[in-house]
C-alpha cells in the first residue's frame, strides 16, 4: 500500500495532537509551588538538556522495538515492542504533567516557537485515560487490528465468511493480501466480484461494530481531556492555525470548497467510467439506471477508492499505448535496490539530501523469505528520531506502480532528513498532508511519458500525439481524480461520528448516504445495521485519520505548479519533469526544513508564493482530459451526477417502476 507512514509511537502520542491553542486542562497542577514562575529560558534549558536528549534515546529504542517486529513477526518481538510502547506512554505522561504543572504560565510572548513546543507537549490523546479505560482502548483497538488483519474469505460463493475454517476448502480460503485484491483487481465475473466484495465486509466490519463503538466513547474522552470538544478536532488539530485565525471550522469549510471545486472533473470521469462499465457487465442489473451511482464492486478495488484496474476495458484510445511501463521494467532486469537507486539519483538531480549509507544498510527493500521470517509487507518509511537512522520497508514488486511508490516513501525519508536537526516535537509534516504529498509531487514528474521516455523505459512514444495523450492523462485521473471523494468520505463520515451527528444506530446506513454523496457509490447488496462497512477498511479499524491523503492529492499539484515554474517550465503543466532542476530542489528544501516549526502556511507561502490550499493547479494540470470527458460524455449521451439510491440492487428500481405506473394509473383516472 502507498498510504502509509510510519512513527514510533511516542511521536504518535505526541504529534498526532499538536497546534491547538486552549486552556490547559483544569484539575492539574503544579505538585510542587513554584517561589519563582519560570521563565521562557527556563523552559528552553528544559527541553534542550533535559527533554530532547531523553526522548531521542527512548525514541530510536521504541522505534527499533516496533521495526525489529514489523520485519520480524514472532511472539517475543511483539512483546517487546508492547513493553517499549508502554515505556514511552509513562514517559509522555511525565513530561506533560511536569511542563503541565511548570510551564503552565510562561511568557512566551517574546517566542513564539517555544510556545509552539509547549503546546505540543502537553497533548496527551489516549494517555490522558485512568489506566483501566487506557487499557480497555489498547484491548479494544487490538481486537479490531486483528479481525481485520487475520480476516479471511472463501471463493466459492455460497461459502459464508463465517464458515470459512468448516466449509471452505483450504486452497479456496483468500485472505486480503495478496488472493482477494488480485481477483478484486483482474476478475471481470461479476458474480465473484459481488461475493467477495460482501464476504469481506462480512469478515471484517460486521465482526468489530460493537467494538467500534466503545472505541468513540474512549477516544472522545481522551481528547476532551485534552481540551478539543472530540477526537475529530484532534485529528483535524494538525490543520488548525489559531494565531492565524484560522479555525477548525475554517478547515471542515475549506475542504469542503475544495470539493466543490473539484467535483464537475470528478462527475465527468465517473459519468464516463459508469458507461465503460454499462459496455462491460450488460447484464448487472446495478448498472442498468444510466444515472445512478455506480456498484461498489465493479471498480477493480476493494473500496473503490483507485480505479486504474480498469484501464484494459475503458481506456479512451485502445488503439494507443498504454502508459505502463511495467514489461519495460522486467525487460531491462530492474531490481528492488535499483529502483530506490534511481529515484535517489532523481532526488539528488535536484540538489536534495541523499539518503545517508544507513539507510542503504537497514532498510528492507524486498520481501524476505517466508520460511526466514514474517514480515508486514505495508509500505513504510521509518524515522529514528536519532538524526541517523532513516529506513523503508517495503516488498516492492518489479511494475510501476511499485516504482511510483517507492518516490512516495523516498518523499517521507527526505522530509526527515530535511527537518532531523528541528526540535523532537518539530520533526513532522507542516501539517499531515504536507508529509504525503512530497514524494507524490516528484513522481508527477517521473511518471511524465517524457521522463520515462528519458529512463528508456518508454519508446516510440509520440508527444505530439494528443490520443497518447489523453490515455495518460486518464490512467492518472484512475489513480488521482478517483481517489479524492473517498480520501473526503472516510473523516468527513467519522467526524461526524465523533462529534455525535451520526448516532450508533445508524453507523451503516449514514456511511452508504455519505459514500453516495462523495463518491456517487452503491451497495451491491442489501445492508442492515447489523454491518459495519466503514469498518472494512484498515484506517478505521487501526486508528489512522486520512484526510491527509485528500489534502495530499491536491496540494501535490500545488507544489508541482510551483517546482515547475521555478524550474522554468514551458508548456502545459501535464508535460512537466523537474528533473535536474536544483531551483525547484530548494523551492522544496526551504519548506521541508521547517518541519512543523511554523505554521503550514508559512510552508505553503515558502513553496507556492501562496497560503491557501487550492485545486487550482490540479484542475489546469487535467483540463485537456476534462474537455475530452466531456465531449465523449455528450457524444455518448451521458449525463454527469448521480441519484440517491444508496444500493444498487435493483429494488430501488422495480419500486420507481411501481411509481411510475401509479402515477400512469392515476393519471387516467382523473
Ligand atoms: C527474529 O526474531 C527472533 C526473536 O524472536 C530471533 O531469534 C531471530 O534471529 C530473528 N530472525 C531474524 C532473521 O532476524
Ligand atoms: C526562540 O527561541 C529559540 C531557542 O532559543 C531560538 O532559536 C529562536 O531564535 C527564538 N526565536 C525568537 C523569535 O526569538
Ligand atoms: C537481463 O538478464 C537476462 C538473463 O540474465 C540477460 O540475458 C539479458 O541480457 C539482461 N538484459 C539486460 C537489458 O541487461
Ligand atoms: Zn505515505
Amino acid at each position: 500500500m502507498i498510504f502509509r507512514i510510519l512513527l514510533g509511537s511516542f511521536l504518535v502520542f505526541a504529534l498526532s495532537l499538536v497546534h491547538a491553542e486552549r486552556a490547559l486542562p483544569q484539575g492539574i497542577r503544579s505538585p510542587a509551588k513554584r517561589e519563582v514562575r519560570a521563565t521562557a529560558q527556563d523552559f528552553f534549558d528544559y527541553i534542550h538538556k533535559d527533554y530532547q536528549p531523553r526522548a531521542e534515546k527512548l525514541t530510536a529504542e521504541d522505534v527499533e522495538a516496533s521495526w525489529k517486529f514489523n520485519t520480524n513477526i514472532t511472539a517475543h518481538n511483539e512483546q517487546e515492542m508492547i513493553a517499549s510502547s508502554e515505556k514511552v506512554a509513562k514517559f509522555d505522561k511525565e513530561i506533560a504533567t511536569y511542563i503541565r504543572a511548570n510551564f503552565k504560565d510562561v511568557d512566551f510572548s517574546a517566542n513564539a516557537t517555544l510556545k509552539r513546543v509547549r503546546d505540543k507537549l502537553v497533548l496527551l490523546g489516549d494517555a490522558n485515560l485512568p489506566d483501566a479505560e487506557f487499557s480497555e482502548l489498547q484491548t479494544v483497538e487490538a481486537r479490531m487490528k486483528n479481525i481485520y488483519s487475520t480476516a479471511k474469505v472463501c471463493k466459492t460463493i455460497g461459502v459464508h465468511a463465517d464458515d470459512v475454517e468448516d466449509k471452505c476448502p483450504k486452497e479456496h480460503q483468500l485472505e486480503l493480501e495478496p488472493g482477494i485484491t488480485q481477483l478484486i483487481q483482474n476478475s471481470r465475473d461479476e458474480p465473484l466480484l459481488k461475493h467477495l466484495w460482501k464476504s469481506w465486509r462480512d469478515a471484517t466490519g460486521r465482526h468489530m461494530k460493537h467494538d467500534y463503538a466503545r472505541y468513540v466513547v474512549l477516544k472522545n474522552k481522551g481528547a476532551q481531556m485534552d481540551g478539543y470538544a472530540d477526537n475529530g478536532a484532534a485529528w483535524r488539530s494538525t490543520y488548525v492555525e489559531p494565531d492565524l485565525e484560522y479555525l477548525d471550522q475554517n478547515f471542515i469549510d475549506e475542504a469542503e470548497g475544495i470539493w466543490q471545486q473539484l467535483k464537475p472533473l470528478y462527475e465527468q470521469l465517473h459519468a464516463y467510467v459508469r458507461h465503460s462499465l454499462q459496455t462491460q457487465y450488460p447484464t448487472v442489473r446495478g448498472l442498468r439506471n444510466p444515472k445512478g451511482p455506480i456498484p461498489a464492486h465493479l471498480l477493480g478495488n476493494m473500496w473503490a477508492q483507485q480505479w486504474s484496474n480498469l484501464q484494459d476495458f475503458s481506456r479512451p484510445h485502445p488503439d494507443k499505448p498504454s502508459l505502463d511501463v511495467t514489461p519495460a521494467m522486467v525487460e531491462k532486469n530492474y531490481t528492488a535496490n535499483g529502483m530506490f537507486h534511481m529515484s535517489d539519483d532523481f532526488f539528488a538531480s535536484l540538489g536534495l539530501i541523499r539518503m545517508p549509507g544507513k539507510f542503504w544498510d537497514h532498510s528492507m527493500l524486498s520481501k524476505p523469505d517466508p520460511k526466514e521470517r514474517l514480515v508486514v509487507c505495508h509500505a513504510s518509511a521509518w524515522d529514528f528520531y536519532n538524526r541517523e537512522d532513516f529506513r523503508i520497508k517495503q516488498c516492492t514488486d518489479i511494475r510501476m506502480k511499485d516504482f511510483i511508490t517507492v518516490h512516495h516513501e523516498m518523499g517521507h525519508v527526505e522530509y526527515f532528513l530535511q527537518y532531523k536537526d528541528q526540535w523532537i516535537p518539530f520533526r513532522d509534516g507542516a501539517n499531515d498532508g504536507f508529509h504525503e504529498a512530497v514524494g507524490d509531487t516528484l513522481a508527477l514528474s517521473v511518471s511524465t511519458p517524457g521522463h520515462l521516455e528519458k529512463l528508456g523505459l518508454l519508446k516510440n512514444y509520440n508527444s505530439n500525439d494528443k490520443d497518447a495523450e489523453i490515455n495518460f492523462m486518464f490512467s492518472t485521473a484512475l489513480e488521482k481524480i478517483a481517489f479524492l471523494p473517498f480520501g473526503l468520505v472516510m473523516d468527513m463520515y467519522r467526524y461526524d461520528v465523533f462529534n455525535g451527528k451520526i448516532k450508533t444506530t445508524e453507523l451503516n446506513a449514514q456511511w452508504w448516504k455519505y459514500v453516495n454523496k462523495y463518491q456517487g457509490i452503491c451497495s451491491p447488496v442489501g445492508r442492515s445495521e447489523d454491518d459495519f462497512d466503514p469498518g472494512a477498511k484498515y484506517h478505521t479499524a487501526a486508528d489512522v485519520p486520512y484526510m491527509r491523503y485528500f489534502v495530499s492529492f491536491v496540494i501535490q499539484f500545488q507544489f508541482h505548479e510551483a517546482l515547475c515554474n521555478a524550474a522554468g517550465h514551458k508548456g502545459e503543466l501535464h508535460t512537466c519533469d523537474i528533473d535536474s532542476s536544483k531551483a525547484a530542489g530548494k523551492l522544496m528544501a526551504d519548506a521541508l526544513s521547517l518541519g512543523s516549526s511554523e505554521p503550514w502556511q508559512v510552508a505553503m507561502k515558502k513553496l507556492t508564493g501562496q497560503e491557501k490550499m487550492d485545486a487550482g493547479p490540479l484542475m489546469k494540470f487535467f483540463k485537456p482530459l476534462q474537455d475530452w470527458l466531456r465531449k465523449e460524455n455528450d457524444r455518448r449521451k451521458q449525463k454527469a451526477g448521480w441519484s440517491d439510491d444508496v444500493t444498487c440492487t435493483g429494488s430501488r428500481t422495480i419500486a420507481s417502476v411501481l411509481a411510475l405506473v401509479a402515477l400512469f394509473v392515476l393519471s387516467l383516472l382523473r
